[in-house]
């Protein structure tokens, strides 16, 4: 696996910068493969990046995949669906066929939301899925997705999606497992604010794995897109030759 931290200016470069490294990988991989599996993440952070994603040009949207990395167990209409929000940030804007944005149904049971988009999954790649680009971001917690630090659901092995519900888990998510997350070729972390700044230096320090976030591994790459406040504490040496300062 490669490993590239990408360190710009603030939360706005973050958006600028990773719009158009998606963009870029869209391209590519549209242009090498004829279609491009393209898992989206959900929070705040990713907001601004779909909005710019969704002006970049030249990206066959007719040759993408949409799926989620999680949801929430809300209905799609709910302020705080993942769905919903990459509906009015991206895919609203821009030409992908409805019968490929593959939306996790919050308003379903978790149980059964989960085992439906598990057997899409399955069905969709014909086994184990490796999509082609994930983007993920990164609790304070150093959570990913909806795998959170010392639920059961982070240590599955063998089902690519399971429910995640618990006594702080408000609403229940649906979340995409490792196994599922680290059969991408890509994957993007998309690291923002002050708040993340602890969780972000034990990630990259290179010690053992404690967090969530250090168990995502894809096959290809592994992109850490930072902007300045998350990464305040990465010592210099942490940060490898590409790091990319943004004006
Ligand atoms: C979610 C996400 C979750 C998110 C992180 C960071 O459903 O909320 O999947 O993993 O990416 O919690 O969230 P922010 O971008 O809002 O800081």
């Amino acid at each position: 696996m490669r490993q590239e931290v990408a360190l710009v200016a603030d939360e706005a470069a973050l958006a600028r910068e990773g719009a158009k490294r998606v963009a870029a990988i869209l391209r590519h991989v549209i242009d090498t493969q004829g279609s491009c599996a393209f898992v989206l993440a959900g929070g705040h952070t990713p907001t601004a990046l779909y909005q710019a994603l969704a002006v970049e040009p030249d990206i066959a949207w007719a040759d993408v995949q949409i799926f989620w990395g999680d949801e929430r167990a809300v209905p799609p209409d709910d302020a705080l669906s993942n769905y919903r929000m990459a509906r009015e940030s991206l895919l609203s804007r821009v030409p992908v066929p409805a019968a490929q944005v593959h939306r996790i149904r919050g308003e379903d049971p978790p149980e059964e939301t989960a085992a439906a988009y598990d057997a899409l999954l399955r069905r969709l790649f014909r086994g184990l899925p490796q999509f082609d680009l994930v983007l993920l971001g990164m609790g304070e917690d150093g959570h990913v997705a909806s795998l959170f630090p010392g639920h059961p659901a982070l240590h599955e092995t063998r089902k690519l999606v399971v429910p995640v519900i618990g006594e702080h888990i408000d609403p229940p998510r649906i979340t995409l497992t490792l196994p599922a997350l680290n059969g991408a070729e890509r994957v993007m972390l998309l690291v923002s604010g002050a708040r993340k700044t602890e969780a972000l230096r034990l990630a990259l320090s290179g010690g053992p794995a404690s967090l969530p976030v250090q168990w995502v591994r894809p096959r290809g790459s592994l992109l850490w897109l930072l902007d300045a406040a998350a990464g305040s504490r990465l010592s210099r040496d942490t940060l490898n030759a590409q790091v990319r300062q943004d004006v």
